[in-house]
Parts: C-alpha cells; structure tokens; sequence
C-alpha cells in the first residue's frame, strides 16, 4: 500500500527527505525547512506570488470546483439556494453551518431589521463627502468609521461582541450602501423601514422619495435578493483573504472589513462589474465586437467580466445571473446592452485565444447589465456587490479567530536587493558613490 509520503532528494546533498501527504493532497510548507545545505542554512521555502498554489487556511465554508463548475455554500449548490432561500437565510447559513429552522429564521431576521440605522453622526461622516464621490470610497471609509462607534468590537475573542458586530455589519451594510447613493444623488437619507425584508428595504432607503410608503417591485426585489445570494461567499479570493489577514492582527471586523472593501473595489476584482458596463458602452454595437476582440487578443485590452483564477469552465453564477435577467428586463424592458454581452459572449467562446486560456464569463459579465437595468449607475455595482459579501468575509473572518492553527499573516519573501553598504565618510568615498 503506497505511503502517503512525499521523498525528496537534494542533490545538492544527496540526502533524502519525507514530507507526509494529508487526506486533502497538501504537504505542510513548514516541513520543506528541514531541506538544509549545512546547519546554518534557514531551510527550503516556496515562492508562490499571488499564492497561486497556496492553500493560507483550511475552510468549511465553501467549496469550488473550478473545472467542473461548481459552487457550494456549505454543501448546498448555488443553484439550490439561488431557487429556495432568501438572502438572510444564506447568510444565516454561511455564518452558522445550517440552515435556520423557522424560529431561527424569524429571530435572525429581526436581529438584522432592528440593525440597519447608523448612528447619526455616521450620517454627518457621509455628507463630508464631495457630492461626485465614489460610492466604494464612502463605503470603505464609513466601515472603518463605524470601528469608533463600536470600540468593544476589538474583544475579538468575545464570542458574544462578535455575533453583535456580526449582526450590526451585515445590517448596516445595506443602510451604508443607500446613504452613500442618497448622498450622491443629493437626496435625504431615507431611514430604514422594518415592514419591510432586508432587499426591499435596501430599496426603499434607496429610491423612496415623497410617496408615504415604499413599495418595492416583488420581481426587482427577488432579483436582488438572488443576486445577494450569488455573491456571498466564493472561499479564499483577494478580498475574503484580505479580511482573513487584516483580521488575523486581532484587529476589529470592522476595521477588517474595510480592508476587504477596498480589495474588492479594484477592477480585477469586484470593480469588474463596473468595468464590464463601460465596455459594452464602448463597444456600442454589435457590429463592432470583432474590432473590439482584436484589440483584446493583441493585449490591449482585457474582457472584462471574463476569465477566473479558479473557474476554467463557465462560473455557475453566471449561468444564473443570464436566467435572473429576463424576469428583470420583463418589469423594466429589454436592455440592449445585454444583446451586445450575448454576442460578445457568443463570438469570444468560438475564438481560440479565449477557449485555449479558458475565459469564461464571470459572475461580473451579466451583473451589471441587470443593476444598470434596475435603475443604478455603474459606480454602485461594486457596492452592490460589498452588501452581500459582507456575509462571506465575516463568516470567513469568525472562522479564522477561532481556528487554533491561524496566527497573524506573515509571509516571507526572497530580498534581492543590494547587499549591505556604509555611509561614505570620506570626500573620496562620496564622490565614489553612484547616485541616482
Ligand atoms: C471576481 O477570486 C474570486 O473568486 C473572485 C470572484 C469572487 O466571487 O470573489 O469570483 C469575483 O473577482 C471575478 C473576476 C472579475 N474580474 C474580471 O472580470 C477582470 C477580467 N479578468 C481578468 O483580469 C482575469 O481573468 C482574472 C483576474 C479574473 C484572473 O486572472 P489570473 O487567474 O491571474 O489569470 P491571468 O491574468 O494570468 O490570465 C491568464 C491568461 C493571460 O494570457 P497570457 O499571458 O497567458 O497570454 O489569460 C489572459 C491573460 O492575459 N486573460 C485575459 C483575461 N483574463 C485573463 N485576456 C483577456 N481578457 C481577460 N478577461
């Protein structure tokens, strides 16, 4: 019966090494230290920029296979959860292992309703913000603000301060996310409605004007709610390992989720969304994708809202993404940006250069098109995106304060720099100096 043992033989001192395998196919980095030239050496180290092929953390949260196209949120397949579940129900699930029984689903959900109002002087934060300002700029900033507010949030290790900022989080996500829209549009703050559910009272703090109730369309509201769904957690991408790091200092979920904010704002990641809207209004037409494809494949340009670290076969959210737009475009009419995303879609999967490196559209290709359809502008797509996520990097973060093996992120690197120098004294040493 073959050992599950890695042997690895030095040659540059014919010795032999083992490095057991564990159940899940990885050897410990730790082990490769033993790995010596003599007694002094500091031991074997991987270089792995952008740790493409570094598991940081072992999770029990999600589960992706990249090839065969599949996404799990603690077992259940997005399709599953994207048909039966609400949002809060996800997010239940995601934070807690299970689903909510009834009870639990009730109590959670009147946690987070009596959660969504901010703190007044937040508002005030809000407003000091020119009226053109990003909204993931205000987004980021009132995160962090809200660690001032909060300041038993840094009990880290207090299982009960943890659920309440937990809970304080995902709620006033969704309040922060309107305010800064309000505050863009030069509109009140539109405070939260508790008759309402999580999604159609975003809604209502969002676009409630003088009518003395909000009613929020069911169609656009369940959208949302589906599209809440898709993009709560997806394992250990740039954001999600950003929480983890920030959060492995002890420092607070607040001040942690901040940091992840600002990794998702970046175009390569949650920015995309917004990226992919500008694309579609450069290329106009249809009858200028072709164009538009070369100056891909000559390297100009990226396609945005394609390609994907871990799917090399199409992202399921997509998939679901594409289905949710025609209930949405039925409520507010056909978008013909999305005949341009079909075609785009359609000759790009036909054409080598995206079939060999195996671009696929992402969660990022189809999402904007359905917010712009609903009534946003692309500067809150990746705000759209943060809400939802926020149930991701808190599930990620709880799971990484109470993981034994977890200490906080430090990784090593390889210095090639110059080796070590003195400061000239002499008038002959410094006029020997290069400078520049
Ligand atoms: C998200 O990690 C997650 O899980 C993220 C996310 C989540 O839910 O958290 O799924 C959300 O961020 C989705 C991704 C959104 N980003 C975009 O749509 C931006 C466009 N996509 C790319 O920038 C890129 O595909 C990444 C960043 C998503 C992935 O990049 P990788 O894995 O680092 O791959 P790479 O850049 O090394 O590309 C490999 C090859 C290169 O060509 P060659 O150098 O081999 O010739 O593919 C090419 C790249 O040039 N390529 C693209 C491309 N993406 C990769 N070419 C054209 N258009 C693209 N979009």
């Amino acid at each position: 019966m073959p050992k599950n043992v890695l042997t690895l033989t030095d040659q540059r001192t014919d010795k032999t090494y083992e490095a057991p395998v564990d159940e899940h196919g990885t050897i410990r980095a730790m082990d490769l230290r033993k790995i010596k030239t003599d007694p002094e050496d500091f031991g074997l180290m991987t270089y792995d920029p952008a740790f493409m092929n570094t598991a940081s953390c072992k999770s029990n949260i999600t589960f992706i296979d990249g090839d065969k196209g599949i996404l799990r949120y603690r077992g259940y397949d997005i399709e599953t959860l994207a048909e039966h579940c609400t949002y809060l129900q996800v997010a239940y699930l995601l934070l807690n292992g299970e689903l909510p029984t009834p009870q639990q689903d009730k109590d959670w959900t009147w946690e987070i309703t009596h959660h969504t109002m901010l703190h007044e002087t937040t508002k005030h934060f809000i407003d000091g913000f020119r009226y053109d300002a990003h909204p993931m700029g205000i987004l980021v900033s009132t995160l962090a603000a809200l660690s001032t507010v909060y300041p038993e949030a840094k009990n880290v290790h207090d299982p009960e301060s943890r659920q309440k900022q937990i809970v304080r989080l995902i709620a006033k996500m969704a309040t922060l996310a309107a305010y800064s829209y309000r505050h863009r549009r030069g509109h009140p703050y539109v405070y939260p409605d508790n008759d309402l559910s999580y999604t159609e009272n975003f809604l209502n703090m969002l676009w409630k004007m003088t009518e003395p109730k909000y009613m929020a369309s069911p169609v656009i509201a369940r959208a949302l709610d589906v599209l809440f769904i898709l993009h709560a957690d997806h394992e250990q991408n740039c954001s999600s390992t950003t929480m983890r790091v920030v959060g492995s200092s002890q420092a607070d979920p607040y001040l942690s989720m901040a940091g992840a904010a600002s990794a998702l704002s970046g175009p390569l990641h949650g920015g995309a969304n917004e990226e992919v809207l500008r694309m579609l209004d450069e290329i106009v037409s249809v009858k200028n994708i072709p164009a538009y494809i070369k100056r891909v494949k000559a390297g100009e340009l990226k396609l945005m809202g394609f390609g994907h670290r871990v799917y090399k076969n199409y992202d399921p959210r997509a998939r679901i993404i594409k289905s949710v737009a025609d209930e949405v475009f039925e409520v507010t009419g056909r978008n013909t940006r999305l005949d341009i995303a079909l075609e785009l879609e359609r000759i790009a999967l036909a054409d080598d250069y995206f079939v060999t490196r195996k671009l696929y559209p992402n969660v990022d290709f189809y999402s904007g098109i359905i917010y712009q359809a609903m009534g946003f502008q692309p500067e809150m797509f990746t705000v759209l995106f943060a809400i939802p996520r926020a149930a991701g990097w808190l599930a990620q973060w709880n799971e990484m304060i109470q993981d034994p093996e977890q200490k906080i992120a430090r990784p090593r690197q390889i210095y090639t720099g110059v080796g070590q120098r003195k400061i000239p004294t002499t008038q002959d040493e410094k006029s020997a100096v290069k400078v520049g």
